[in-house]
């Protein structure tokens, strides 16, 4: 199979189409012939040298993937060959075919095309971890989404919304923010005029955020800290303004108030599987309805995925970006 390669870290030249030897699928695996994969921030980490897969994961980058079932390892009952299928993945996504355990596989929902479902696992089970199965978000809070035009914050915009949430979000230009308004946020902040803190104090009259998702860490800490509502609830997704930084336990304590972190990639296959069996029964009916729709900027050949990482290092994109076969 011909597959994304990486000889050495560094830019995204590095990334390389190349032939190496064909994934095979393990007992409760199946193959996928994949029709597209998708980029994540934590990919050009993969391809720099500061983001390891985990134990046993294939080398090669890539975190979902869609497609087609080529073939089924052993013990493999409930799919079948020609599935249309899309695929939370612990790597390997850059590459023809992938092998997939199928607690990680998901259908392609109805009313979405093969390759534009590429564009769901990871937005769809990183959000709903966060938000409904860690967070608790409730119909009626306030949710503030950081980089609301992110893969993650265009999904968890609409997500939110569905769940009778109402949307902050902050974004780095007005184009960005229109198209979080379109997708449903009706707080629209530009982190590079605005102090966030005061701008939804000032449309919530004084409560804050009941939830924050964060992609920035370290540098937002202490501003995600101050504007959590009483008994709010941070969650830290990214690190892109890094991972140290001092927490004012004093105001968490007043607060009532909490902070968590996950990494959705480093989680056990069991719990993969248990987010992804969620996503299924409570995420694809609203695609299916097209309550949520994937947001997708471009597709590009994966052959050419360094100008898929270009792209998303430059954040001159909206939604997903993705790497079409
Ligand atoms: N923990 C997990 O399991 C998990 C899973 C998936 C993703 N993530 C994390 O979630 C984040 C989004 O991932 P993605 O793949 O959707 O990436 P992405 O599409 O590249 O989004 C990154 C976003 O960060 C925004 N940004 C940059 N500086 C900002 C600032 N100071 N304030 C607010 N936003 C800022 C950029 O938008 P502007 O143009 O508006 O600056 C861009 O939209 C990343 O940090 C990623 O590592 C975590």
């Amino acid at each position: 199979m011909h597959a994304i390669t990486i000889d050495q870290p560094g830019g995204p030249e590095v990334l390389v189409w190349a032939e190496v030897p064909d994934a095979v699928a393990g007992p409760g695996e199946v193959l996928v012939d994949v029709a597209a994969g998708a980029v994540n921030r934590a990919d050009t980490l993969q391809r720099q040298g500061h983001y390891d897969p985990p134990p046993g994961a294939s080398q090669i980058l890539g975190m979902e993937c869609s497609g087609t079932v080529a073939a089924l390892g052993e013990g493999v009952s409930g799919w079948s060959v020609g599935d249309e299928v899309c695929a939370l993945l612990s790597g390997g996504g850059y590459a023809e075919l992938v092998a997939v355990p199928t607690g990680q596989l998901l259908p392609v929902p109805a009313g979405v095309g093969l390759v534009e479902a590429a564009a769901l696992p990871e937005v769809a089970c990183t959000v709903h971890a966060a938000i409904v199965m860690a967070c608790h978000l409730e119909a009626g809070e306030l949710l503030l989404v950081h980089g609301g035009g992110s893969g993650i914050g265009t999904f968890a915009i609409q997500y939110a919304t569905a769940l009778g949430a109402r949307v902050a979000v902050t974004a780095g230009s007005a184009e960005k923010l229109e198209a979080c308004r379109k997708l449903g946020a009706d707080v629209l902040i530009n982190y590079r005029e605005q102090d966030f803190v005061a701008a939804v104090r000032e449309a919530s009259g004084g409560h804050g955020a009941d939830v924050v998702l964060d992609n920035m860490g370290a540098s937002y800490l202490g501003r995600n800290v101050d504007v959590l509502a009483t008994e709010g609830r941070l969650f830290v997704l990214g690190m892109q303004g890094g991972r140290k930084a001092e927490l004012d336990l004093g105001q968490l304590l007043v607060k009532r108030a909490s902070v968590a972190a996950a990494s959705l990639r480093a989680r056990p296959p069991a719990e993969k599987a248990a987010i992804v069996a969620e996503v299924r029964a409570q995420v694809w009916p609203l695609l299916a309805d097209r309550t949520i729709l994937p947001v997708v900027d471009r597709r590009v050949p994966m052959a050419e995925a360094a100008d898929a990482h270009r792209l998303m290092e430059s954040s001159g994109h909206v939604g997903k970006i993705l790497l079409a076969r």
